[in-house]
């Protein structure tokens, strides 16, 4: 079954297409990183327009490289929540359309399932359920039991911000470009992740908080800077040094590791997992991979493929097909509904 996936939650506009939920046959990403970049950050309002001049072309060429046509394909698949309304909007009323007009079946994904099953996306091996996953992404973090394909509980979430979020605005305060991570992991790579011991938060059970992390930061720069603890946070950067930064970053990156590592341990004993799957953009943090390496505490763990970590159309077509293979129905295009938010079910 060859189904067209698409991606237009945030800030990227992505098609593709994927053979029975593992075989990509083309995945085309038109990214917005280079207009946000500007501007520290996503801005709603622009990042709808740029879907709306990207999403048929991004189409288009997904179909072409995969040697497909609308006509040829057996479903269409597509993220309506959570994520930015307007982007949104421009992604499921695109799908509806080729829907209808195509006589195609629809099926509307939620975001985090489909960067779950980035996991499935080439994988040769068979990844064995129950699986505990890991969700770590620009607006999630969240601890799933997994106990079967498409069935999730969240047993852990963040209280206040999400950890790519963290990422982003440290980023912001050290004056690196967006997105914040994959900068973040450059400069670490520089730093000393010993030099500025960062507190971890106590959180009870599985949850996670990470805008304390983000104030120590602040303070802990504030301090090196012999800055009053009222001074702006977006000026901060001008009183830093690079090797500063660097073992700002390195220290920042190791404790936020730290923390999802604590989180992950405390989950283990709670129920018996056969797997761990690290999902999400924040998954391709080179610091957790290597930290986590290919079995953690006897149990295989699962990344993307990083150029599946971000978001991306096959995430949603291969989440669609399992779906699917769940038995579950294809949606109304005439019906089809957005959230910004929304829970994984
Ligand atoms: O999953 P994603 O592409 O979008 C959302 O669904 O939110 O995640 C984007 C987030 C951003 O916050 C970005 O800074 C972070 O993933 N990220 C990373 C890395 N690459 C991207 N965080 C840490 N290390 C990285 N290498
Ligand atoms: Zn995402």
């Amino acid at each position: 079954m060859k189904i067209l996936g698409l991606e237009s939650s945030c800030d990227e506009t992505a098609a593709a297409v994927v053979e029975n939920g593992t075989h990509v046959l083309s995945n085309v990403v038109a990214s917005q990183i280079d207009i946000f970049a500007e501007y520290g950050g996503v801005i709603p309002e622009i990042a709808a327009r740029s879907h709306l001049e990207a999403v048929l072309p991004v189409i288009d060429k997904a179909l072409k490289d995969a040697n497909e046509t609308l006509d040829t394909i057996d479903a269409i698949a597509v993220t309506h929540t959570p994520g930015l309304l307007g982007s949104l909007l421009v992604g499921t009323l695109t799908a509806r359309t080729l829907a209808l007009l195509h006589e195609k079946p629809l099926y509307a994904v939620h975001h985090l399932k489909s960067h779950v099953y980035a996991n499935w996306l080439y994988t040769k091996y068979d990844i064995k359920f129950p699986v505990l996953a890991l969700v770590i992404s620009g607006g999630h973090t969240q601890i799933l039991s997994m106990p079967s394909h498409n069935s999730f509980e969240i047993i852990g979430t963040t209280k206040d911000d999400a950890i790519g979020e963290c990422f982003d605005k440290v980023a912001k305060i050290l004056g690196f470009p967006y997105p914040g991570g994959p900068e973040i992991s450059k400069h670490a790579e520089n730093g000393d992740p010993e030099k500025y011991p960062l507190p971890i938060p106590k959180v009870a059970g599985l949850d996670f908080s990470f805008s304390g992390l983000k104030t120590a930061v602040i303070r802990k720069a504030q301090s090196i800077a012999n800055l009053p603890i009222s001074y702006p946070s977006h000026d901060i950067k001008n009183h830093l040094t690079p090797e500063q930064k660097n073992d700002l970053a390195a220290s920042f990156e190791s404790t936020a590791v730290k923390i999802l590592l604590e989180k992950l341990d405390a989950a283990l004993p709670s129920c018996l997992y056969s797997s761990i799957i690290i999902a999400g953009g924040v998954s391709a943090n080179s610091l957790l991979r290597k930290t986590l390496g290919k079995t953690y505490k006897n149990l295989p763990v699962y990344f993307p493929d990083p150029k599946f970590s971000g978001d991306n159309g096959a995430m949603v077509a291969s989440a669609a097909f399992f779906e699917i293979e769940s038995g579950v129905k294809p949606t109304n295009p005439y019906s089809l509904t957005i959230s910004p938010r929304s829970a994984i079910s």
